[in-house]
């Protein structure tokens, strides 16, 4: 049986960055969690079946997610940019290889990785994505409207 009304991460405003594209992509890696999460029930079999259909879509999910940043970060020539690349690719090989430890029996339960992705989430978010957020915080502040909308005119000269 499917648990309902269980959530493992509940999003508030704290984790918003202020740029709706980010926002919805970090709700949706949310819900991803919280689906898997749902689908804890102790029933081995069941599990690694759930697994087995959502992983792909998740670790692609991820991938799209981490991109757009990239991109952003790219664009507003945020200094911490490569640092932060860097983290996103040695979580991307982490979930590649708990995935295989999983599949495999050798490590993780349906549990162990969901919570594994959710603390690698919320911290990524709370301590990497804030800064960046708060860069293109500063760079809307410069601006006249004080919007954060992000184009090449906006870009600081370096
Ligand atoms: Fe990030």
């Amino acid at each position: 049986m499917v648990k309902e009304n269980t959530e493992l991460i509940t999003w508030n405003n704290k984790l918003s960055c202020g740029i709706k594209m980010i926002d919805d992509q970090h709700k949706k890696l949310i819900i991803l969690v919280n689906e898997m999460f749902k689908h804890v029930t102790g029933n081995e079999i069941q599990e690694k079946d759930y697994f087995n259909r959502v992983i792909h879509e998740t670790v692609n999910y991820i991938k799209v997610h981490f991109s757009a940043e990239e991109k952003i970060m790219l664009i507003t020539r945020f200094e911490g940019f490569a640092e932060h690349k860097k983290e996103h690719e040695k979580f991307i090989i982490s979930v590649i290889e708990n995935t295989r430890d999983y599949e495999a029996g050798k490590r993780y339960t349906l549990s162990s990785f969901t919570r594994f992705l959710k603390d690698w989430i919320l911290s990524h978010i709370a301590m990497m994505d804030k800064q960046y957020f708060e860069y293109l915080k500063r760079i809307a502040s410069l601006k006249e409207d004080g919007k954060m909308s992000i184009s090449m005119n906006d870009m600081p000269n370096v």
